[in-house]
């Protein structure tokens, strides 16, 4: 290895820090690869050249110092794409110093290295290091600019909560069976709730994101309402400001990436198993090795799903769809079952077609199913998620009408044209895979908050809110000492190449 003069060293940092590292036959990038960005897991890629390596020619190796000169515990996970590519995303469980990254290739010998000489470098779960949201999403590239957020937002000229609230509240609280709501303030980096409703468990996927959110960046001081249930609420009419996992054509509700992803943002290397970069390391079978046929499985959760088991009964030699849990239809499990055993979600992309039916609104399941190697047949629906309105039909799927009733021959015809399928999957997993990683999610959450803050005209603590606090998972409880501010110079990162 050589060694670099300080000059050049910075001259390196400049160029490769927000590219990563780039050479004839191997390209590293991604967030994780500058670890001062905090992430629950930190991640990157490394892509090479397949005519001259295999993923067995590399060599992975994170690692650092505790305070004590100790290792520090570090957890790395390779995840093969088997596209000539790989993701490496590793987890923190103390604070490190001397933190290094290496990624050699024991055939060239050739070593890509990151150093962070002195540190510290942090576990997500320490509230040690925010910068402003314009920081965080410039160091993680995310996009500052998404089409559905100024949508959403460009219904509300302003947003007033001391007239609002109380008309919010109130028309919220109406149906507690039926509906549950929270009302979120943020100020001066504080959370607090109120929660109105019977079913107000989901509101830890909120608590979880607004904490994680408020220990790496300053938040705006902000006031909105959460809807806990997965109907949009809010109508035209009323112009409610609501913030909700799922949109539909018919409501104005503010949509933010569903729980489900957002959890498994936040819960990737930890409670979660199947978040969008493990899906990606999980696939068994390459392309020309899939099952050509239309595989769904899932809850019985709408009738759309009851008439694809039918469909499939019928036509067995082309689609396989299965309910696994009837709970909606109970009365109909004779006809339509009997309920299947569910099968682990990777084991669905070993199947060349794989089918998105709404359940009780959009399927939540549809980033994992996208970023995976199938195609995808997506029903036309009135719901979305947060990023419906980026896709294209026919270039990142196949859209089938609501009733399924051209899915047959939708399937035929991507049978009878495979290099279509193919490039129709392809499109649809690169979108996924540059638009819904976790970092993603979370910039996508900021984008939203900061520019919802400006519509704001007050923001106050009201009455018997509860303050939200975290609650760390005790027996591993992360030891936190936070060292006093780095001052963020330069001299302490160094790459070499
Ligand atoms: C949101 O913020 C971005 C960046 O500041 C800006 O380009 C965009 O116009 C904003 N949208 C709204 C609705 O304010
Ligand atoms: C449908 O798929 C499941 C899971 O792969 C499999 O166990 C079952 O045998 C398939 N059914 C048919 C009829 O092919
Ligand atoms: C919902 O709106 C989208 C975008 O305007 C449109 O493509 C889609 O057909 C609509 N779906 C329904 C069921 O109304």
């Amino acid at each position: 290895m050589c060694t670099f003069s300080s000059i050049s060293l910075i001259f390196l940092f400049a160029i490769f820090k927000f590219d990563g590292l780039h050479s004839a036959d191997t390209t590293i990038w991604g967030p994780g690869l500058d670890p001062l960005i905090v992430l629950p897991a930190r991640y990157f890629y490394v892509q090479y050249d397949q005519e001259k390596f295999n993923i067995a020619d590399f060599n992975v190796l994170i690692s650092g110092k505790t305070k004590n000169g100790n290792n520090c515990r570090v957890w790395t996970n390779i995840l093969d794409r088997k596209d000539a590519s790989f993701i490496v995303r590793y987890k923190l469980y103390e604070i490190c110093y001397e933190f290094r990254i290496l990624v050699e290739n024991k055939k060239t010998l050739k070593k890509y290295w990151n150093y962070f000489d002195q540190g510290p470098i942090y576990p997500d779960e320490c509230d040690c290091s925010k910068v402003s949201i314009d920081t965080w999403l410039s160091n993680t590239k995310c996009r500052t600019n998404i089409e559905q957020i100024n949508n959403d937002l460009n219904q509300f000229k302003n947003v007033n909560f001391k007239t609002v609230f109380g008309k919010m509240a109130k028309f919220y609280s109406q149906h507690p069976h039926s509906t549950s709501v929270c009302h979120y303030v943020v100020k001066n980096n504080l959370i607090f709730r109120k929660c109105y409703g019977e079913y107000t468990g989901f509101k830890m996927f909120m608590d979880n994101l607004l904490l994680s959110l408020n220990r790496k960046v300053f938040l705006p001081d902000l006031e909105f309402f959460v809807n806990l249930g997965d109907w949009p609420l809010s109508s035209p009419k009323e112009l409610f400001p609501l913030f909700s996992w799922c949109g539909s054509n018919y409501s104005v509700d503010i949509v933010m990436p569903t729980y489900d992803i957002t959890e498994s943002a936040l819960e990737n290397m930890g409670r979660v198993t199947l978040d969008m970069l493990s899906v990606q390391g999980n696939i068994e079978k390459p392309w020309s090795q899939k099952i050509e046929k239309g595989f769904w499985m899932g809850r019985d959760s709408s009738k759309h799903r009851l008439n694809l088991v039918e469909l499939s009964k019928k036509n067995s030699d082309i689609l396989n769809a299965s309910i696994t849990n009837f709970f909606f239809y109970k009365e109909l499990k004779e006809k339509y079952g009997p309920g299947k055993k569910p099968i682990s979600f990777f084991k669905f992309f070993d199947y060349k077609y794989l089918l998105n039916i709404d359940g009780t609104v959009a399927a939540y399941r549809f980033p994992y199913l996208l970023v995976g190697d199938s195609l995808i047949f997506k029903q036309e629906s009135e719901y979305y998620e947060h990023f419906y309105s980026e896709l294209i039909p026919w270039v990142h799927y196949v859209p089938v009408k609501r009733h399924l009733d051209d899915l047959l021959d939708l399937i035929d015809i991507m049978m009878s044209d495979d290099k279509t399928a193919r490039k129709i999957s392809l499109n649809g997993q690169k979108y996924a895979r540059e638009h819904l990683a976790p970092h993603n999610i979370l910039g996508y959450y900021l984008l939203l908050f900061q520019n919802y803050s400006k519509f704001l005209t007050s923001v106050e603590v009201r009455p018997n809110m509860d303050a939200v606090i975290s609650t760390p998972n005790s027996p591993n409880q992360i030891p936190c000492q936070c060292e006093p501010e780095p001052e963020p110079s330069m001299k302490n990162i160094k790459t070499e190449l």
